[in-house]
């Protein structure tokens, strides 16, 4: 083979292979528009470069590979233009006969360029909304591209054919036999080959998929119908596109090499001008849009990162490909790509997918590929004979079909019936089993960490060895509050030590600086408490409608005041966190901190600084004009706010999911086992989860969101994993906000005669959606739209009972059956928080269902308990009660450690995709799959002991006293800090 087509069929599999496994995790397809923009533009200057640098190679009829064409052949391939009309002329033989070609004049140039821009653009546009809801996206028709191609060389030969007929009449009929039939037969060949080839790629590819996602595709919107019909219309233009092009090659094909370079040149300021358009759009339309005023500066950096990465990966493929039109045909190429995409994509789901979950009917996938690798052989086959000499419809790859090139195949075939031998479909145990035998190994391990000291001094000796130094002043006094309201909890506050850690980093005085700060302006939604002389008081700035909640902690401060120095405190007064500091400042500081308070130093005295209360600043009357947060309500904040806190070769910083109908497993895997939540406190590590972007309120859209990126110290009630908010016990579980509170009206009856049915009533209160659509990602909507709009199959774990033994398989239920065997009632109350058309979008596709009593929760076993615009108030009421609580979370309380996963409570993950499963094994489903092969009993012993285990433990260990006793904790802890003295002060036995 030449080289330069070695070169550029191989750059062209490279290229494919590499935007094929990279484009999924790539952030390049959330803002579409710009990114056409720039993949245009670099596509078009890497031709217009690589036409300048390396030369297009001169024959492209390869001399000695087509030994049958005479000289006079190719000397007078450029004279001979053979226009339709002119039929064929002075072609005596068979052997010298050229196919008629058609040249195109300049003006048609222009009108085909000018149809070529109208329908890119279109083209584009179609893409851009099928990206936007990918959720709705059917099976793609592109592997039929070659059939398209073959088809269409079909026509056009028949075509010649019956026109040379017509005019040449019978004389030489036997000419035309001579060359129309067999090339005839194999243009009808390749017809049934690219065919059964487009047909072996969607069926890979339907079986090469990750599962479902929750991402809700609204079936009473009209955009759930648009979207197949935009890949079926975009599949048209696709062929539009390839039409003109063909004519552009036919044309290139009779002027030699010169004509390549023409085309490639003409190509190349085409796509530059697409692209300019484009650019003009992009501009004109984040102008206009009033939410997406951004332009390339604003853009995240990994955005722009990835945009480069794939746009070069792009522009690769495409030079690439347009170089190799010039040595194969239109219709090899195409083949190729369309080869190469589906079985590269095939090998990375196959090569994902070797344990249970995700299920995968693997033996369907495999004899797809086997059978499409046969297909891409006999395609090659086909074209080795096919005559050379009628270019542009064939122009063979191969001579003869090389060695190594069926030795690749078979490698092909070996590599995935490895992938396929390797993969196991049954469960030995149910994985919900072990993590609850897990579960309460971990839970013991802790609890008796946590409660190991029984006396004053050894919890001073095991708070030494624990973290490193003294306790704080007046830790006696605390020990003593801990006893009376006997807590079994002494040693384990971890909690306390990391939130605190990084501000041990700052000086005392910049800490106090700082909380002045935040307290002094009210805008910033950060009440003040200002504690003296062992009284605690609200500052006289905070806004009254949020004066509950500060009134509810200083009820809870009240009960150990007299033991705190004087000091200033800023609670956050919304319900989401608040300080986000990127990973590359708080790092740092973090390691300072550790040297800082680990320090050893001996102690100097065992009580606070005196006259503490003049080195806090007092608070203006006016508020000051400086500004210390940023307000990013209502947009995106994962990637600008939500991952700054992961390390920067984390997955969340470097990849990104826009694929919302699909789930991403690799993002899941960190943290469970087979469909279930293994390790709840790595669930919440969104470091490895940059998928969650698209699936939180509090990442889509936080409806009151006042952030920053500094250090500041603010008071939360809860926080997500990568956030610096100091937590503190919420004064709405306090204050009994909501309340278990069983009556005789509604009483709580014993678990058994619960009703076998899952409950939430709630309120779209997660995020803000003002007519964007955000609220289809939101965890709340997708549980409720879950639960009540189920329209696609889902995958449970069912115990699978053969003749021999019981194991268990995961298995696709259709979603009417998802309703008959598992029970759930589940409404909305109210939409809430929407804007627009949002409002009657939601109320459309959920419809309302009718307000429900708190205490009415009782009556059901399980409860489903997730985030709102923070943390939920509901849990603890839950974990009280006799039912048993299905928790989804992305915020962690105070309490985050004391309770543990599938002993206290069961865990879901937050793209609810093992939601059934664990509803079936507590609920059980019997036979009403009706196939007794997988019918699966339901574990009422284990839901009891899970329930009651839950309610038992939170009356040690979360009790209000147990409150108390951590901000009592936390309280002396920051008193330390903000202690000009801090590093000689401290308790001593
Ligand atoms: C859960 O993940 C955390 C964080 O990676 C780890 O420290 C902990 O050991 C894990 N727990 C279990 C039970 O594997
Ligand atoms: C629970 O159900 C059992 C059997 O149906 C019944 O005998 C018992 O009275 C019920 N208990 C309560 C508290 O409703």
């Amino acid at each position: 083979m030449e080289r330069s087509k070695l070169l550029s069929l191989s750059g062209l599999i490279l290229g494919i292979w590499y935007v094929s496994t990279t484009y999924e995790t790539s952030a390049t397809f959330e803002y579409p528009l710009h990114s056409f923009g720039v993949i245009l533009l670099f596509c078009g200057l890497a031709i217009l470069l690589t036409d300048k640098l390396i030369p297009v190679a001169k024959s492209e009829l390869s001399r000695e590979s087509y030994l049958s064409i005479t000289q006079e052949d190719l000397d007078g391939s450029v004279d001979r233009a053979h226009l339709p009309t002119d039929g064929i002329q002075g072609n005596t033989g068979a052997s010298e006969q050229q196919l008629p070609l058609r040249r195109l004049r300049g003006r048609m140039i222009l009108v085909l360029l000018a149809v070529l821009l109208a329908v890119l653009g279109i083209r584009l546009e179609l893409l851009r909304r099928i990206i936007e809801n990918v959720q709705c996206s059917d099976f793609s028709p592109e592997p039929f591209l070659p059939l398209y191609v073959a088809v269409h060389n079909y026509w056009r030969i028949q075509k010649y054919a019956s026109n040379d007929a017509g005019n040449k009449e019978d004389s030489s009929k036997a000419t035309h036999d001579g060359v129309y039939t067999p090339l005839h037969h194999r243009r009808f060949s390749s017809v049934l080959i690219t065919f059964l080839l487009g047909c072996s790629c969607v069926v890979s590819s339907a079986h090469a998929s990750a599962p479902t996602s929750t991402y809700i595709c609204a079936h009473s919107l009209p955009y759930s119908h648009m979207i197949p019909l935009f890949q079926l219309l975009g599949f048209l233009f696709d062929c539009v596109m390839l039409s003109i092009l063909i004519r552009f090659l036919e044309h290139t094909s009779e002027t030699g090499s010169r004509g390549f370079e023409k085309f490639f040149t003409l190509i190349g300021w085409f796509l530059l001008l697409a692209s300019l358009i484009h650019i003009i759009i992009g501009v004109t339309v984040s102008m206009l849009a009033s939410v997406d005023h951004m332009w390339i500066s604003t853009f995240p950096t990994p955005y722009l990162f990835h945009l480069i990465k794939i746009s070069l990966g792009i522009s690769v493929t495409v030079v690439c490909a347009l170089r190799s039109l010039q040595h194969v045909s239109l219709m090899t190429t195409s083949v190729i790509i369309i080869f190469v995409v589906a079985y590269c994509r095939d090998v990375v789901i196959a090569w994902r997918n070797s344990l249970p979950y995700p299920p995968a009917p693997d033996t369907a996938a495999l004899l797809a590929i086997l059978f499409m690798v046969l297909i891409f052989g006999m395609y090659f086959l086909a074209d080795t004979v096919a005559d050379p000499r009628h270019y542009p419809f064939s122009r063979p790859t191969f001579r003869a079909i090389p060695r190594w090139f069926i030795l690749s195949l078979i490698l092909l075939c070996l590599s995935r019936a490895g992938l396929w031998l390797l993969r196991h479909d049954e469960v030995r145990s149910h994985p919900i089993d072990i993590l609850i035998h897990e579960g309460l190994e971990q839970h013991q391990t802790w609890s008796k960490q946590a409660t190991a000291s029984q006396s004053l001094g050894e919890a001073v000796m095991a708070y030494e060895k624990r973290y490193g130094r003294s306790p704080p002043p007046n830790f006696d006094h605390w020990y003593d509050f801990a006893k009376a309201r006997s807590s079994i909890v002494i040693d384990d506050f971890d909690n306390i030590e990391n939130d605190l850690l990084p501000f041990w980093a700052l000086t005392p005085a910049v800490v106090r600086q700082r909380t002045w700060n935040v307290i002094a302006n009210p805008a910033h939604f950060v009440g003040g408490i200002l504690i003296r002389d062992g009284k605690a008081q609200i500052s006289t700035n905070v806004v009254p409608t949020h004066r509950w909640m500060l009134e509810g902690v200083i009820r809870m401060i009240d009960q150990f005041s007299t033991w705190l120095p004087d000091m200033d405190l800023g609670f956050n007064l919304n319900d989401e966190c608040r300080v986000a500091v990127p990973f590359e400042v708080i790092e740092p500081l973090k390691a300072e901190a550790q040297r800082q308070k680990t320090a050893i130093r001996d102690i100097k005295a065992k009580t606070f600084s005196p006259n503490r209360a003049d080195v806090w600043s007092t608070l203006p009357t006016q508020a000051p004009h400086e500004k210390f947060f940023e307000d990013a309500s209502g947009r995106k904040s994962f990637a600008s706010w939500g991952s700054i806190g992961c390390a920067p070769k984390s997955r969340a910083r470097t990849e990104s999911w826009w694929n919302k109908k699909h789930i991403c497993t690799e993002c899941t895997k960190p943290h469970s086992l087979g469909q279930f939540v293994s390790n709840w406190t790595l669930a919440a590590d969104i470091c490895h989860q940059p998928d969650i972007a698209d699936l939180h309120g509090f990442y889509i859209s936080p409806a009151s969101f006042k952030t920053t990126r500094h250090l500041l110290p603010v008071f939360s009630q809860s926080r997500v994993s990568t956030y610096n908010d100091i937590r503190y016990p919420s004064a709405w579980n306090y204050m009994d906000k909501v309340a278990y509170a069983p009556s005789d009206e509604y009483p709580d009856v014993p678990y058994e005669n619960k009703t076998n049915t899952l409950f939430w009533r709630g309120v779209t209160s997660e995020g803000v959606s003002s007519g964007r659509g955000a609220w289809r990602g939101m965890a709340r909507q997708r549980f409720v739209h879950e639960a009540t709009n189920l329209t696609s199959p889902r995958t449970m774990l069912f115990s699978y009972t053969t003749s021999i033994n019981r194991t268990f398989i995961y298995r696709q239920v259709e979603p009417s059956d998802v309703g008959n065997i598992l029970s759930t009632d589940v409404r909305l109350t109210e939409i809430a928080r929407c804007g627009q058309q949002d409002c009657f979008d939601q109320k459309r596709e959920f419809g309302l269902g009718n307000k429900t009593d708190f205490q009415e929760h009782w009556n059901y076993r399980y409860l489903y308990d997730g985030d709102g615009a923070g943390f939920s108030g509901r849990f603890l009421p839950f974990l009280q009660s006799g039912s048993l609580p299905f928790k989804t979370a992305l915020f962690r309380e105070w309490y985050e450690g004391r309770l543990t996963a599938w002993v206290h409570f069961v865990p879901l993950d937050l793209r609810l995709h093992g939601l059934w499963s664990t509803l079936a094994y507590f609920s059980g489903v019997g036979d009403r799959l009706g196939n007794s092969q997988v019918s699966t009993e339901g574990k009422e012993k284990e839901g009891q002991l899970i329930a009651n285990a839950g309610r038992e433990w939170a009356a040690k260990v979360l009790r209000k006293e147990d409150m108390e006793i951590y901000f009592f904790r936390l309280l002396l802890e920051w008193g330390r800090l903000t202690d000009d003295r801090r590093d000689e002060i401290g308790y001593k036995l």
